[in-house]
């Protein structure tokens, strides 16, 4: 009888072992003296299928999803929410009465993130600068426009993946040069770095940074490490800034409520959990 079972998640990727979402949810776990496990769960690419198909039967009541399953984790879903479908991947997916039904709850974590550690922050006053169109930027972009930013500014080395975001979204995206990107940063009010670039192993950003002031909103969404040259070059020049990981902790949030039934709080302890 599964109401009898000790409800069980998880995260599923490859590779999977530095993922910080165990320690994300057995925090939330401990702290409300909730019954479940929290699991990273390595899946090759050609048995993501049957894995899903078999996790119910062990009583998962739904999982996290990460590189390099988003997009095929939807395709493999019953039912889909609006927002993973204008973003073409999911990372929540919850098991319910033999069915898979997949969400995306990255355009609201990084959203929620930014009103939390930014509440100042007001979409309408002006246009964002979104850097890098992959599949962090899709859920960025969806949420910025949902938010009512008046334009979102698109830049990306490959021109032609950010002419496709402007396809699939349309109007109020305006693509410009990669090279050009630094230039556009003063035009901006909110700007965020989707790109790897800054990342721990990964090349730095290299674009002319001069343009940040007082009174933009700048989000890196790197959080290895928690200052980027990216933020810490803001901030040296008067802006609000805002780092990545509270992202990953407010997307993990409707998963945790759906799979366990409380709704977590996002706080420094829980910073700090995911951290250590
Ligand atoms: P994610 O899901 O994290 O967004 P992704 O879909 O692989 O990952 O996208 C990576 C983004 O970082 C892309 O916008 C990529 O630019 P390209 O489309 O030109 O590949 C960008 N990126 C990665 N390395 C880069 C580099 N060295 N210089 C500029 N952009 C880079």
């Amino acid at each position: 009888m599964t109401e009898h079972r000790i409800p069980l998640a998880g995260v599923i990727g490859n590779p999977i072992a530095h993922s910080r979402s165990p320690k994300v949810h057995g925090h939330w776990l401990a702290r409300y003296g909730l019954t479940g496990h929290y699991v990273p769960l390595h899946v090759e690419d050609g048995d993501l299928a049957q894995v899903l198909h078999t996790l119910p039967q062990m009583g998962f009541v739904g999982v996290n999803v990460t590189i390099p399953h988003k997009v095929r984790a939807l395709e493999l879903a019953d039912a889909i929410s609006d927002r993973a479908t204008l973003i073409g991947a999911a990372n929540t997916l919850t098991f319910r009465d033999g069915k898979i039904y997949a969400d995306n709850t990255d355009g609201y974590g990084f959203l929620a993130n930014i009103k939390q550690e930014a509440p100042e922050w007001n979409p309408a006053s002006g246009p964002a600068l979104v850097l890098g169109a992959g599949g962090a930027a899709r859920a960025v972009i969806v949420a910025l426009l949902e938010a009512g930013v008046p334009e979102v500014i698109l830049a990306n080395r490959t021109r032609s993946k950010a002419e496709g975001l402007r396809a699939d979204f349309g109007a109020r995206i305006r693509t410009i040069e990669w090279v050009t990107s630094g230039e556009a940063i003063g035009d901006a009010a909110t700007i965020i770095n989707t790109t790897a670039l800054g990342m721990q192993g990964q090349p730095e950003l290299r674009l002319d940074l001069s343009g940040f002031r007082r009174g933009q909103v700048v989000n890196d969404i790197v959080y290895t490490p928690l200052m980027t040259h990216f933020l810490t070059e803001a901030q040296a020049r008067g802006a609000t800034t805002v780092d990545g990981l509270g992202m990953l902790l407010h997307q993990a949030v409707p998963g945790f409520e759906r799979w366990f039934g409380q709704r977590p709080e996002v706080d420094e302890p829980l910073r700090q959990a995911a951290l250590a």
